[in-house]
């Protein structure tokens, strides 16, 4: 095991409030970051905003305001939400920052010093909404519009510098062939290797007609183009480049993992290796790109009216809880496919949580405090049943270790809840509540005891998922999971003698159902 994890989200353009998109990504890093940290490792968990770019500068003009104070006010925005929800992030990169202007003009110079840098001239196609240079092939293939939100593309003649991106192809693919596991999902994988076979240029990577950037250090008419601009940032929180402060660079880099959507892949497995090749380091390990959410099998959209945006989080926040999106989301897909929003799915997962987790953890309660004076009893000797849903218990630790490896989010979530299942039909079999007889309570005790224990590991295990609901859970289970590890935690399994904390609801039935 690591005894470091670095974990980053993309850095989000603020030129909108943030959505479910961004909420999804940054919830998915801060569960595998809450999961690390629970590990015993050290972790850093970042996100951002990246606030540079023609994008940011239309859509401030759009608004009126000057792309500075555009970017203030949503990059407060997202600041703001990942605290209202509790996302244990431990930087907050924002792209006009001192810090990050060193480090970006600190990389250029060393590529200017290691001759990847020339000055040419670009004549080609821009996708704005992208901030991605465009090959003829592929703009004439698209009729000379976006592929990713169909808008016409930009013509741009310019004096601009390149970085000899074609050079560092051959060690790419090389690198991508020596590690399978550099670009998650496998099946993502191809779509890098064919379009690196092909269609390589080298990279415009500076804007003479744009204001609003970091300035080339050699030639300050120039702003950085964004891509380069925004990729430093993993390592600008680290202090790359800036002399005396490099310490967390040598304990967190590489990254573990980049998570992001797979329309950014080939910036991530692309620009970013050549330019961490260029500076002599290493590459991230794994670069994950997860799909993309639509509702009810259509693109969201405003116009449509199928858009999450931040007010439908908030209201199924307030009627349902936070964790309980979190755990929707994390459960909605395999984790890499794309995802479809559906009301109806919410509400089956919502009754995961309150007819199966809560209900159970409340006949724990419940009986425990009715026959046992609150006081996990003794089991006597156990049956096959009772061996069975132990074993799925004990079993989850290091079925959740392997899924959290693999960063199969959908598992994470479900493991523990499958754990939930069998204590579920569990008591539907041993229907402990009848055993009143004087002679059936030893059997009852077992009961009791096996299914308190199940409980708790559910219960540690969706710690990272959901971690109010599951340190509340556990606190009626008489377990402060406060400061403690997930090994410390599934070993210290409430058994006899153990007293239970009060029970209550932990996911009450919500009337106004979607
Ligand atoms: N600024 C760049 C990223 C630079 S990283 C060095 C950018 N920003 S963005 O605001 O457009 O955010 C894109 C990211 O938001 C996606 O990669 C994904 O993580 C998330 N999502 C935005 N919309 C999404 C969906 N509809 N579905 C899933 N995730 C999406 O690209």
């Amino acid at each position: 095991m690591n005894s470091r994890f670095y974990i980053t989200t993309p850095i989000y353009y603020p030129n909108g409030e943030p959505h479910l998109g961004h909420i999804y990504t940054t919830v998915a890093a801060d569960t595998v970051a809450r999961y690390h940290r629970l590990n015993g490792e050290e972790t850093f968990f970042l996100t951002g905003t990246d606030e540079h770019g023609i994008k940011m500068v239309k859509t401030a003009a759009e608004k009126k305001v000057t792309p500075r104070q555009l970017a203030d006010e949503m990059a407060g925005s997202f600041e703001s939400l990942w605290k209202e929800l509790q996302i244990t992030n431990d930087d907050f990169i924002r792209t006009p920052q001192d810090r990050h202007r060193e480090t970006v003009q600190h990389v250029v110079n060393r590529l200017l010093e290691n001759g990847d840098i020339y000055l040419g001239s670009y004549t080609g196609w821009y996708d704005e909404g992208q901030e991605e240079f465009v090959t003829e092939t592929t703009a004439k293939e698209n009729q000379y519009k976006s592929e990713i939100n169909g808008k016409p593309l930009t013509r741009y003649e310019e004096s601009t510098y390149f970085f000899r991106l074609k050079k560092y192809v051959p060690r790419i693919l090389q690198h991508i062939a020596d590690h399978p596991e550099f670009i998650q999902p496998d099946s993502r994988r191809n779509e890098v290797v064919s379009k690196l076979k092909m269609d390589v240029e080298d990279l415009s990577i500076s804007r003479a007609s744009l204001e609003w950037g970091i300035k080339m250090p050699n030639d300050p008419k120039h702003v950085v183009y964004v891509w380069i601009d925004a990729l430093t940032n993993y390592i600008t929180v680290l202090g790359y480049g800036r002399a005396g402060q490099d310490e967390l660079m040598k304990k967190f880099w590489p990254a573990d993992v980049h998570l992001i959507g797979k329309e950014i892949m080939w910036f991530h497995t692309v620009y970013w290796p050549a330019m961490l090749m260029s500076l002599g380091l290493e590459l991230p390990r794994t670069v994950f790109a997860h799909g993309w959410w639509t509702a009810d099998g259509k693109k969201m959209s405003k116009t449509l009216g199928n858009f999450i945006g931040l007010e439908q989080i908030r209201t199924l926040r307030a009627q349902y809880s936070f964790d309980a999106v979190r755990y929707y989301l994390m459960r909605a897909a395999v984790f890499g496919s794309d995802l479809d929003w559906s009301d109806r799915e919410f509400a089956a997962a919502y009754d995961d949580l309150s007819k199966k987790l809560g209900n159970c953890l409340n006949r724990v309660t419940n009986m425990t405090a009715r026959y046992c004076d609150n006081t996990v009893p003794a089991a006597g000797d156990l049956e096959e049943i009772d061996r069975n849903v132990l074993a799925i218990a004990e079993a989850l630790p290091a079925k959740l270790a392997d899924a959290y490896a693999r960063l199969a989010l959908q598992d994470c979530a479900t493991l523990p809840i499958e754990v939930v299942r069998a204590v579920d039909g569990y008591i539907e079999a041993t229907q402990p509540f009848k055993l009143k007889d004087p002679s059936q309570h030893a059997r009852r005790n077992t009961v009791l005891n096996i299914m308190a224990r199940g409980m708790h590991a559910a219960l540690v295990g969706l710690l990272p998922i959901m971690p109010e609901k599951a340190a509340a859970g556990l606190k009626q289970l008489g377990v402060d999971a406060g400061g403690k590890t997930l090994s410390d935690l599934f070993k210290n399994v409430p058994d006899a003698g153990h007293k239970l904390g009060e029970g209550s609801a932990l996911f009450p039935r919500v009337e106004t159902a979607k």
